[in-house]
């Protein structure tokens, strides 16, 4: 305790000075003054009043000096008693004023966290977002992981870095929203597909590569099967011999997994993309009885993605050496996943925000999607 007393000391002043020493009154009054403070500013007031460099105690303390040894002796102890319990006070009442303070605010600010939701609010998840969530937690369980790119992309990273040039067919084929040109680069495009993600992925990182990357593309095309805007799910997987039996054992697995069939009946296609070389259309074996759709059975067949090994060019514009490496990637269409698993004939439905079909066709909020949880309703 820094200032307290020294009593051996001695200093001289008459004992007259003794007179106005009444500690005992003085800390009665000071406990009551805390007793009765209502905030921590007024207390801190009272404190200094008391125990500051010019407090009340403290003005005491320095006339100790001035009595003689006995009394100084005793009023020392006094005064030391009083200022131990004038400062225990003030430490319990800021305790109980900080409680206090902190009570009313939680009062004040409370928010009741066990409100039931309103009666009209009747939204559910989404079948895209439920799909989504499935066939990621599909792929995230093979060991890839999530990656995203932009809707807005540039005309190079949706084409030309995919080995689609200029005057390449496919550039009509996909309908493209072209935007305004901003000046510098390429022309902005809504991303008539999630390939472009591939591009970026390879810049931005090393291999061996292993990503799915979902998301929102554009096409200008509208009828049962196809709307302006619809979802994808891109994988890319690259690796020193990575070679088309990892392609078709990776798509065999998600196949199974997402439909809960022990063996999907699949078909390989030979097709072709200009960033893949070869390059499948997988179609899955189906039925078509009574107007019911059936995966896994009967002579029909669906196609539900497209995919293929990385084309060398494709390698080479994400910064990637195709004699070092080699991978496989696919594209396959989210809206058409959902309405084919949960039986959804119609996919102009999907966006026209009608609460009634959201009711009908979408999922608990809380269910989400895991593989050991079970990916279905
Ligand atoms: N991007 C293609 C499409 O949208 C799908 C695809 C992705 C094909 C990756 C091959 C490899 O049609």
């Amino acid at each position: 305790m820094q200032d307290q007393i020294d009593t051996t000391k001695n200093d001289t002043l008459g004992a007259s000075a003794a007179a106005d020493f009444d500690v005992l009154t003085l800390e009665a009054k000071l406990l009551l003054k805390i007793e009765t403070a209502t905030d921590l500013g007024r207390l801190d007031a009272i404190r200094v009043d008391a125990l500051g460099r010019k407090g009340d105690i403290t003005g005491l303390m320095k006339r100790l000096r001035g009595l003689d040894p006995d009394r100084r002796r005793e009023m020392g102890r006094e005064l030391n008693s009083a200022k131990d319990s004038v400062r225990d006070a003030i430490e319990a009442k800021r305790a109980e004023l900080a409680r206090a303070e902190m009570d009313r605010r939680l009062e004040a600010e409370r928010v009741d966290i066990s409100l039931p939701p309103r009666p009209e609010a009747q939204g559910s998840v989404h079948p895209v977002s439920q799909v989504t969530e499935e066939v990621v937690a599909i792929f995230r369980e093979m060991g890839f992981a999530v990656a995203e790119g932009p809707d807005i992309e540039d005309d190079w990273l949706n084409f030309g870095a995919l080995n689609i040039p200029d005057e390449h067919p496919a550039r009509q084929e996909h309908d493209t929203f072209y935007l305004p040109a901003s000046g510098e680069g390429g022309r902005p495009v809504l991303r008539t597909h999630t390939s472009p993600v591939q591009i970026r992925h390879m810049l931005s990182s090393e291999p061996p590569i292993r990503i799915v990357a979902p998301g929102r593309t554009y096409r200008g095309d509208s009828d049962m099967t196809h709307t302006p805007m619809f979802h994808q799910v891109e994988g890319l997987a690259i690796d020193k011999s990575t070679h088309l039996g990892h392609l078709k054992g990776c798509l065999r697995d998600f196949v199974e997994a997402f439909f809960q069939v022990e063996k999907a009946p699949m078909r390989f296609r030979p097709s072709y993309f200009p960033f893949t070389a070869p390059s499948m259309e997988v179609d899955i074996g189906c039925s078509f009885e009574g107007g019911e759709l059936k995966i896994g059975a009967g002579d029909d067949w669906l196609e539900i993605l497209g995919s293929g090994m990385v084309h060398p060019n494709v390698l080479r514009n994400g910064g990637i050496d195709p004699d070092v490496w080699q991978g496989f990637a696919f594209g396959l269409g989210i809206d058409r996943l959902a309405m084919l698993k949960y039986g959804i004939p119609d996919l102009r439905g999907f966006f026209e925000a009608d609460l009634r079909w959201l009711r009908h066709y979408g999922f608990r909020a809380f269910d989400a999607p895991t593989l050991h949880g079970g990916l279905a309703r």
